[in-house]
């Protein structure tokens, strides 16, 4: 299998070292971001803070993944998956999340998530599954459309 390189000339790579953290609260607002969630993203942690976590939504991820997310966190009360985000210089990264509920007094108050690196044959296998997946929700794969994600 070949594979165009220049798709990926805009990524930023996560170190092998490094978590990305951040936690949101019930309705998914971002309440924490640590440095190499700032730095990763192209954000400052005070502009993080506050905005929703669609914030670094990838118009690539099919809509499907987001459900699943939010339907697991409710069920079980986590989720796990394979996730590209987008930079807001509009570059990109991709993570494996583990997305999970904060309790206080055995009460849910927030949700949390750490990521970590990927290697690059899950790149290609996920990019391949969610442009399949893009393509049955019927819409456009590979689509430039930024502005509502970043505004
Ligand atoms: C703790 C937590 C972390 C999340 N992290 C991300 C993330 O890194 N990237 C992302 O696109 N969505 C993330 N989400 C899901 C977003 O809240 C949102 O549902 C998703 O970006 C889809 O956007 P939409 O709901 O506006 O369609 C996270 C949600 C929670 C609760």
């Amino acid at each position: 299998m070949e594979y165009n390189q220049s798709e990926f000339l805009c990524e930023t790579i996560v170190p092998q070292n490094e978590l990305i953290v951040s936690r949101t609260d019930l309705n998914g607002n971002i309440t924490y971001a640590n440095e190499t969630f700032a730095s990763i993203s192209g954000y400052t942690i005070e502009a993080l803070i506050g905005k929703p976590h669609n914030c670094v939504r990838h118009p690539d991820m099919p809509k499907a993944i987001f459900k699943e997310l939010w339907d697991s966190l409710r069920t079980k009360g986590r989720w796990s998956g394979f996730v590209k985000n987008i930079r807001k210089d509009f570059g990109y990264y991709w993570v494996y999340a583990e997305v999970s509920g904060v309790y206080r007094d055995e009460q849910l108050v927030e949700y949390k998530s750490i990521r970590t690196p990927i290697s690059f044959e899950d790149k290609v296998y996920y990019q391949t599954k969610y442009d399949a997946m893009k393509n049955k929700e019927g819409e456009l794969v590979r689509k430039i459309s930024y502005e509502p994600y970043n505004s």
